[in-house]
């Protein structure tokens, strides 16, 4: 994946930054967007919606994708998704000038059950790679899923617990939405399925994602014909220790200040499996290690290395998904 080096990183960690713009009233959701911005879009769209895409995409996604009927050739008006949104999930869709909103009021917008979404759109020199969410990623990636009362009740598990959780449970609960609702697998009648919105509206991510569903099948590491999820927890148990010691390592480079880009970041990471002795090849032989989902390893995770992704987490089922979100974040939302 290639970018522009001078381009703002997206850390998943958001910026207090003063607003710049004016934020967005009642009145004035709706904005003229330009032909170019639609025929961006219109891109941005046909670029994912292949079939060979789509099939590794997971059910729910392709459904809500039917259900929220988005123009492939228009950005939507905010009144458009509305209409195919809140009648099913009571959830509301807001406009927002905040490019990096901070965490504490996009929490507060989300116990009131509104999702906001930017009014920037991605230029065409980023068309693989945004270093920030625009609103191709908010729409096209989250919105098809808020149109389903099962997504609905995943988002609306984090804001209660967030509102009441300490300064560092704050941060394990922002790294538990980031590896569910914007990185996240599931398994699928038996197969690896993408669940993630920031996989989904990015179409590099989305095929490295699919390209490491394969290589781990051409390098015999799972066997598609056999349980998919059973395989994961296996390998997962069996070199736990050392995906505790790249964690850990990768923590170390990143105090450092050796994983100030994405591409050097991979370049280190490289060098850390060599200097702890862990051969880059079968469990270990992708860009990204696939585990399951656990809320320790999640925990363990710096929260500035999420522009490398260095693990995606797989999830049984969406039951198991709520089950372990639950475990984490309900005794902090039921505090007095
Ligand atoms: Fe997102």
């Amino acid at each position: 994946m290639t970018k522009d080096q001078a381009s703002p990183i997206y850390t998943g960690d958001i910026a207090a930054q003063q607003l710049e713009g004016q934020e967005y009233t009642a009145k004035t959701q709706e904005i003229p967007f330009t032909d170019e911005q639609h025929a961006i879009w219109a891109d941005l769209f046909a670029g994912i919606h292949q079939p060979y895409l789509l099939e590794h995409i997971c059910k729910e996604y392709k459904h809500g994708l039917t259900l929220l009927q988005l123009d492939p050739l228009r950005i939507p008006t905010v009144a458009h998704l509305n209409d195919h949104i809140t009648p099913r999930t009571g959830w509301r869709i807001e406009r927002t000038a905040v490019r990096y909103t901070l965490a504490d009021d996009w929490y507060k917008k989300f116990a009131q059950r509104i999702f906001l979404i930017t009014d920037y759109l991605r230029t065409r020199d980023q068309m693989e790679f945004t270093p920030e969410p625009d609103m191709f990623h908010d729409i096209f990636g989250h919105l098809p899923y808020l149109t389903q009362e099962f997504y609905a009740r995943i988002e609306d598990k984090f804001a209660p617990a967030y509102m009441k959780a300490a300064p560092d449970e704050r941060e394990v609960i922002k790294r538990l939405a980031w590896y569910t609702t914007e990185f996240g697998l599931v398994i699928e009648d038996d197969r690896l399925n993408v669940f993630g919105a920031g996989t989904i509206s990015g179409r590099a991510e989305l095929t490295n994602t699919v390209m490491e569903f394969y290589r781990l099948g051409r390098d015999g590491v799972i066997d598609y014909t056999g349980n998919v999820f059973e395989q994961i927890q296996e390998h997962f148990v069996a070199h736990k220790n050392d995906i505790h010691r790249i964690i850990d390592g990768v923590n170390g480079l990143h105090q450092q200040g050796q994983m100030s880009s994405q591409d050097k970041g991979w370049n280190v990471v490289h060098a850390l499996y060599e200097k702890l002795g862990i051969s880059h090849e079968g469990y270990f032989g992708g860009e990204v290690i696939l585990a399951p989902f656990d809320v320790e390893t999640i925990a363990r995770i710096p929260k500035t290395v999420y522009a490398f992704n260095p693990m995606f987490f797989v999830c049984e089922s969406f039951e198991q998904m709520d089950a372990l979100l639950d475990s984490y974040l309900k005794p902090i939302a039921m505090r007095d």
